[in-house]
């Protein structure tokens, strides 16, 4: 596995200093993570999911310990070559949705699609088709205070896939969906990990979504407490929550 990791965590701490008090939000985290692989990031409430997902990302710099993507320690890039990082290969899907409000849904698509696409036509078709993937299609022209919550997520979900990114890193996606619309977007990332050798990290407190992993990762209290390979991950449409 290390051989051919894709993202690797060695010994990947992070702090944070609140007055007197240090709180360790991951302490001594090492990971390694294959191209193609889907992994569910499981734990309770702080206990450093979203902390784990920024750092892979390029959101937040560790307080010590070394990142690699392909290689590269991205621990030591600048700030400007983080974006750089961050806009070619990841696609984020945050805890809370950050859909630009003053854009429609099929514009908040096209803004993440017009960083590499610049023919506006093929900008409008391909915003569809994400949009079509969701479920969404019909829902283009509305602003996000006209959608509701599962809705604004899945916008979120159609932009973050826009720039076929070769790592989804995903917080909580299925949080304000029914079964059957997240069980559809859980599907679509599937497919994205076996079609397209996309890898995906999705962090959930949501242990109903587990099965569907090729491996689970379980956090506590900023470290991993064990790792579980599911030899053959349960189809989506057997998960319920
Ligand atoms: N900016 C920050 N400043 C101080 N402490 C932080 C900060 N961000 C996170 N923490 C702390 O780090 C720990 C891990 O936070 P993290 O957001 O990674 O948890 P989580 O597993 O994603 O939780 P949740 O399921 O509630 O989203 C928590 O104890 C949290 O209070
Ligand atoms: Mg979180």
């Amino acid at each position: 596995m290390t051989q051919d990791a894709l993202i690797q965590l060695q010994h990947v701490n992070k702090d944070y200093q609140m007055g007197d008090v240090t709180v360790h939000a991951l302490r001594d985290m090492n990971l390694d993570i294959a191209t193609g692989e889907f992994i569910v990031l499981l734990g309770p409430s702080g206990s450093g999911k979203t902390t784990t997902l920024n750092v892979i990302g390029g959101l937040d710099r560790p307080s010590s310990g070394v990142v690699r993507v392909a290689g590269a320690d991205i621990t030591a890039y600048n700030n400007k070559q983080l974006t750089q990082y961050r806009r070619q290969n990841v696609g984020f899907i945050f805890q809370f949705f950050n859909l630009i409000p003053t854009l429609t849904a099929g514009e908040n698509v096209e803004f993440a699609l017009a960083l590499v696409q610049k023919d506006g036509r093929r900008l409008r078709d391909r915003a569809r088709e994400l949009l079509d993937m969701v479920g969404l299609v019909d829902r283009a022209d509305h602003f996000p205070s006209q959608l509701s919550g599962g809705e604004q997520q899945r916008v979120a979900i159609a932009r973050a896939l826009a720039n076929q990114p070769p790592v989804i890193l995903c917080d909580e996606p299925t949080g304000n969906l029914d079964v059957e619309t997240g069980q559809r977007v859980l599907q679509v990332m599937r497919d994205l990990s076996r079609e397209h050798s996309t890898t995906v990290v999705l962090v959930t407190h949501n242990s109903a979504i587990a099965p569907m992993a090729d491996r689970v990762v379980r956090l506590h209290s900023g470290g991993i407490a064990d790792i579980t390979l599911n030899e053959t991950p349960a189809p989506v449409s057997e998960l319920s929550w």
